[in-house]
């Protein structure tokens, strides 16, 4: 389906899918959902479309994340979104009154929008700022210990073109402006992410620190905040920094060793950069496709079945047949690696799932522990024939269970 959206939201959707591993784009979906958030002020049918388009989802999957997180709003949505915290600490210093004050005042309920356009009403349940409660939020940004009459101070003020400052954080943005941000993109208004500072309990910790003596070892406290045109600077010198330091790909192809004799010559030749790496004393060489190439290693954790990871979360130190009989991994890294340096096989994979399969033991609670359907069935009815032979169940089932 074509959507209308903007050559410019476009291209930061291409910029934020960069910034995951090319197969696993979907990862970008909540930032995307902001981002079509901060065009239409709310994720439309088209917004639902845009990011099933880019990310190669269908419109179910993305309505299914979108209809889930109350930050994603289903309906337009006003300038600016005031959200009361209703919840337990909040109501019990007063917050449900501050609420039912707005809600009179604005002549709008729950998520639902005044006729200007300007005010968006909601009851938030709980906003992580309990120690400063009753509170409510504007686009996000902090009004702490309100009441009534302040709540309305804040509203009026707003719709009358005024910013009022919040408590904490930065100057109020508009809501369109503030997906802007939570898509992943840095406040670009000059001196504002340094606009507020933080309140006295929220620096409780840090006070409590220093009059312990606690400190963290090499912490710089007056560390600036950057722009995002110094953080881009910073991490392009360091990203040049690392590439420099790196060694210099070994040179299998410059010319072929011969390790067979057992006298282990180096690949480097005279002549190619970066440590020299001993041959492989019990065979040749591998050839430059298998060896020079970096991208089957960086994608090498990918290769992992579901099976396969859930049977490692479950068993890290279950016993995987290593084909190429060399040391044990690690535990949690189970699948084999080929000891002359190949990225791990398609038939290990498959070896490492099977005795991932085989390790997960089926829980004697009767809950199933394999992840595929005859795993599921098997250990349903094993588990059915334990019960049914001990009564309440085997001793050992807790501990199976304790797994989990
Ligand atoms: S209860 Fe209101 S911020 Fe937690």
């Amino acid at each position: 389906m074509t959507t209308t959206f903007t050559d410019e939201t476009r291209e930061r959707a291409r910029e934020i899918i960069a910034r995951y591993p090319a197969d696993r784009s979907r990862s970008a979906l909540l930032p995307l959902l902001h981002l079509v958030q901060a065009e239409e002020g709310y994720v439309s049918p088209a917004g639902v479309a845009f990011c099933a388009e880019v990310l190669g989802l269908n419109k179910a999957q993305v309505g299914a994340v979108a209809t889930f997180y109350t930050m994603y709003k289903r309906k337009p949505t006003g300038d600016f979104l005031v959200s009361v915290c209703t919840n337990t600490m909040c109501n019990v210093l007063g917050g449900q009154e501050v609420y039912d004050t707005l809600a009179e005042h604005l002549g709008v309920g729950h998520d639902e929008t005044t006729a200007d356009g300007t005010i968006t009403l909601e009851h938030a349940e709980c906003l992580a700022a309990c120690d400063y409660g009753p509170v409510m939020t504007v686009n996000y940004d902090f009004f702490d210990g309100v009441d009534a009459s302040t709540a309305v101070g804040v509203v009026d003020e707003l719709r009358a073109g005024g910013r009022p400052m919040p408590t904490r954080g930065a100057r109020l943005c508009t809501l369109k402006e503030m997906a802007v941000q939570l898509a992943g993109f840095a406040d670009e208004r000059d001196g504002a992410v340094a606009d507020g500072g933080p309140g006295e309990p929220t620096l409780r910790g840090l006070r409590l620190a220093q009059q312990h003596g606690v400190s963290v070892p090499g912490f710089d406290p007056n560390t600036p905040i950057r722009s995002k045109a110094e953080a881009d600077k910073a991490a392009a010198e360091a990203k040049a920094k690392a590439e420099a330091a790196k060694p210099a790909p070994v040179e299998a192809s410059a010319a072929p060793v011969k390790g067979g004799d057992g006298a282990s010559a180096p690949t480097g030749a005279a002549g190619v950069a970066g440590p020299a790496k001993p041959a492989d004393a019990t065979g040749p060489a591998k050839p430059a496709e298998a060896s020079g190439s970096t991208t089957r290693d960086v994608k090498a954790p990918d290769d992992k079945s579901p099976q396969v990871r859930t049977a490692e979360t479950r068993q890290p130190d279950a016993t995987v047949p290593d084909v190429n009989s060399a040391a044990s991994d690690a535990p949690g890294t189970k699948v084999p690696a080929d000891r002359t340096g190949t990225a791990p096989q398609a038939g290990d994979a498959r070896a490492a799932e099977a005795a991932g399969v085989a390790a997960n033991a089926p829980a004697g609670d009767g809950k199933p522990a394999g992840d595929e359907a005859g795993a599921q069935e098997r250990n349903l009815t094993e588990a059915k024939a334990g019960t049914d032979a001990d009564g309440a169940g085997p001793a050992d089932a807790n501990e199976t269970g304790a797994q989990k």
